[in-house]
């Protein structure tokens, strides 16, 4: 049976002492959060090490942002995943909307920074997403479809037990919309449909489909309610403790 989820993508916020100090008071909060609930915060790659210290032996899990599409070696800047696994995280996410729209990141390099958190031991949270031109041209079944077929599909049955989904539309990140819970369901449904096409009845069952944009304590119960969605990716209400906790006691 598949897990829910409510993950925290803290983005490009806070320094590090913030960023501890908000580690600890979800931590604090946590144990509201009933136990089939799994709770992840994602931090900057700096923030990893000192947040393991504090979400270390607890139920809260720690995720990296991204990682690099490369093993090792001359890639100055980059951050490897062996690099993100030896820090403690458990997960990372990848082929968040804002690496596709800003630093280019393609389904092609996706693909390698899919194989190289697996081949580290890492669970990932893969993103997809249409943004608002292709909502308002109806293409967004589509280009979430090209997506997955593009990333997904080339890994096995067995890799998509480390692997989450989390449907983004680019329109509702930031921008206070949210899709409509009817909204998110239709592609969430969509999501395990093709799942289910290509690796079977089991593996769709088995996958835990995320929705993200917009998502706080005011809507989550709602979208938590729907039959396909098995959680929430955060990012704004991830920044406050309470916000964050009050989504997850949202199911
Ligand atoms: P917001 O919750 O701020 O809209 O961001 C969603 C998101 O991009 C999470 O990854």
């Amino acid at each position: 049976m598949r897990k829910k989820i409510v993950a925290g993508n803290w983005k490009m916020n806070t320094t590090v002492p913030e960023g501890v100090e908000l580690a600890k008071a979800v931590v604090a909060r946590s144990a509201e959060v009933p136990a089939g609930v799994g709770l992840i915060v994602a931090t900057p790659f700096t923030h990893l090490c000192p947040v393991a210290g504090v979400v270390g032996g607890t139920r809260v899990e720690l995720s990296a942002e991204n990682c690099a599409d490369k093993e090792k070696g001359a890639y100055t800047g980059e951050v490897s995943a062996a690099m993100v696994a030896s820090t403690g995280a458990q997960w990372t996410i990848l082929g968040h909307s804002e690496r596709r729209q800003y630093y280019g990141e393609t389904d092609e390099k996706l693909v390698e920074k899919v194989k190289l958190a697996l081949a580290n031991g890492l669970k990932v949270i893969l993103c997809v997403g249409e943004n608002l031109e292709e909502r308002e041209a109806g293409r967004h079944f589509e280009v979430v479809k090209t997506q997955i077929e593009n990333v997904l599909f080339q890994f096995t049955a067995e890799e998509m037990a480390s692997i989450v989904v989390a449907y983004e539309p680019v329109w509702a990140i930031g921008t206070g919309k949210t899709a409509t819970a009817g909204q998110a369901e239709e592609i969430h449904a969509c999501i395990r449909q093709i799942l289910a096409g290509h690796f079977g009845a089991q593996v769709a069952d088995d996958t835990t489909i995320l929705y993200g944009g917009s998502c706080k304590p005011s809507n989550a119960k709602e979208l938590f309610a729907q039959p396909d969605i098995d959680g929430g990716l955060i990012g704004g209400a991830a920044l406050k403790a309470d916000d964050f906790i009050g989504i997850a006691l949202s199911f």
